[in-house]
């Protein structure tokens, strides 16, 4: 992804905590480096050691908003199979700031687009997650349902603001009904109860494709909660579709691995895609610009496409 990264650096930790982390890997750390873009601005690092070890390093003060996702990035990584994910190493926190230490893999952001090469393994992998993480792993997760109720919401207040500055989305505007109808967290909540490991933000920069094998591995666990599994492919659905595949296809390709999403209400998912695209165009208008808000508006272009092939 070509972003400008607003990442720390490993000089900006404090000496006692890069002090508490060398002496966890029992070597010096002797050379770092920067994977390309993200949105966050905690330390993401591969680095290699005096002894000729890796491991890649997230890090974040634990006075930061996100620190509770770091610490849960680290309660959720002991459990999972390192067939889905790069396994993690260990977990400290040192002078008020966490650092998780992850298996480092050398690899890319795979390409979602038809017919890439790295396709049917990111499927594939989307796949195996329901298989790998039901019954839910980890005790300490919340409800998917939390999250999800978030996202929902979003279109009345788009349509508020719109009606106070004489602005107008027309493509909102002309599908009003429908979308109050269906944006509604109280039925994201129902259908999304489920016991299975959810991993709520699968996109292209949460993943790895190794070099050699091509073996794809889910990043970023940090939202993960309990709940239903069609969950991960409704998430993933738009992302597919802004790596330009047609909202059918995506949903064929998704089908065809993820047995949850073939048994879900339809209902459900059109709730869910309400929810999310309204989610991205209300962040997208109120948030951050710069790549953050580009992303934004990429995805919630494809949720509208999303919803116009669900709602016909
Ligand atoms: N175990 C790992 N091995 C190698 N590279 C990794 C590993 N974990 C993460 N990365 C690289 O670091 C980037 C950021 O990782 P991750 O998504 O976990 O962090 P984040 O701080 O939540 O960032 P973002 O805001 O970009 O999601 C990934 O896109 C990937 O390039
Ligand atoms: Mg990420």
């Amino acid at each position: 992804m070509n972003t400008v990264s607003v990442r720390a650096r490993w000089e900006d930790l404090p000496l006692e905590v890069r002090a508490a982390v060398q002496a966890r890997l029992g070597s010096s750390v002797v050379e770092v480096v920067y994977p390309e873009g993200g949105f966050t601005q905690g330390l993401a690092v591969r680095v290699t050691c005096a002894d000729g070890s890796e491991v890649f390093l997230k890090a974040v003060d634990l006075a930061a908003r996100m620190a509770s996702h770091y610490q849960a990035e680290a309660a959720v990584g002991k459990h999972l199979p390192t067939v889905v994910a790069p396994r993690l190493v260990w977990s400290l926190e040192a002078s008020s700031w966490i650092v998780n230490a992850f298996e480092s893999v050398r690899g890319r952001e795979p390409d979602l687009r038809p017919g890439s090469a790295d396709l049917n393994g990111v499927l594939d992998v989307v796949g195996v997650l329901e298989q790998e993480l039901t019954p839910c792993p980890v005790s300490g997760v919340g409800p998917v349902g939390e999250t999800l109720s978030s996202l929902a919401g979003h279109w009345a207040r788009l349509a508020a603001a719109g009606a106070g500055s004489g602005g107008q989305d027309s493509w909102a505007a002309s599908r009003r009904v429908r979308l109050a109808e269906l944006d509604d967290p109280d039925r994201l909540v129902k259908a999304s109860v489920g016991d299975t490991l959810v991993h709520c933000d699968l996109r292209a920069d949460n993943m790895l494709a190794e070099a050699g094998t091509g073996r794809i591995r889910i990043l970023d666990w940090s939202w993960g909660a309990r709940g239903a599994a069609w969950v991960d492919a409704a998430f993933f659905v738009p992302q597919l579709i802004t790596a330009g595949h047609s909202p059918a296809g995506a949903e064929a390709e998704l089908g065809a691995r993820v047995p949850a999403w073939r048994a879900v209400d339809p209902e459900a998912v059109s709730v869910f895609a309400v929810a999310i695209t309204g989610y991205w165009a209300w962040n997208q208008a109120n948030g951050p610009g710069g790549a953050l808000g580009a992303y934004r508006g990429r995805a919630a272009e494809a949720g509208r496409r999303w919803i116009d092939y669900r709602l016909g």
